[in-house]
């Protein structure tokens, strides 16, 4: 493949190429406000103890409400609720009550206040440990308190998303959205090594 190359003064357009990233929507509760916001940035930083990443721009009413009560769920949604994942995305938490407006159903975490939605997957009720501004977006890095689940979604003892009941959303920028393919395939990463080294010495030299 040939690359074009260029220099690049901000990530507006180009930043998209790093998508498709699963599309969530982050609760958050202060003041006796809910609030839901889409979140795209998204990532686990550590396994043991669990810790799970959002980037969240500072000019969003959901980043208010996490810097005061330092918690929140991120929710992990399928594609039936990509229109949901849009709806709080075109507005914000300022103006409108999203949950009495759209009549999102949800109840109180179990070990947060705010709001597990009833349409996730599976949600994380994180506690920040960490919260670090990041050019125009601060990383809140979240203790995973609790995980919540819907069981019949996942197979291999909850390890691995049932793809043939649960498509998640796959956000691709510019408000388009998209969803998994075919499934999932298996690939052995230990033989596949094996295999490529077949012959070859690799750095420890024959034997
Ligand atoms: C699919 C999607 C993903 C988004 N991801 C993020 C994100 O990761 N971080 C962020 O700060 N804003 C993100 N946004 C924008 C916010 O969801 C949007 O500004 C929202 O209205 C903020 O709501 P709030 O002011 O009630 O918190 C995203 C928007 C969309 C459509």
């Amino acid at each position: 493949m040939t690359k074009t190359v260029r220099s690049l003064e901000n990530l507006e357009e180009p930043f998209n190429f790093h998508y498709p990233s699963g599309a969530t929507i982050v609760t958050s509760h202060a003041r006796g406000r809910d609030n839901a916001m889409a979140v795209a940035w998204h990532v686990a930083v550590s396994r043991n103890p669990a810790y799970y990443a959002i980037c969240i721009s500072s000019n969003r009413f959901t980043h208010s409400l996490i810097s005061e009560t330092g918690e929140f769920v991120v929710n992990f949604m399928p594609k039936e609720r990509n229109d949901l994942v849009a709806t709080v995305a075109g507005c914000s938490g300022r103006d409108v009550d999203k949950f009495r407006s759209f009549k999102i159903a949800a109840s109180q975490g179990s070990r947060v206040k705010a709001q597990v939605l009833e349409d996730a997957f599976a949600a994380f009720e994180c506690r920040v440990v960490g919260h670090h501004p990041y050019g125009d977006h601060d990383i809140f890095v979240g203790a995973v308190l609790a995980v919540q689940f819907e069981a019949a979604a996942f197979k291999q003892d909850g390890r691995l998303l049932d793809l043939e009941r649960v498509k998640p959303i796959l956000y691709m920028g510019n408000d388009r959205y998209a969803t998994t393919g075919d499934g999932s395939v298996h690939i052995e990463r230990e033989a596949l090594v094996k295999a490529a080294m077949k012959g070859t010495a690799g750095l420890r030299g024959p034997g």
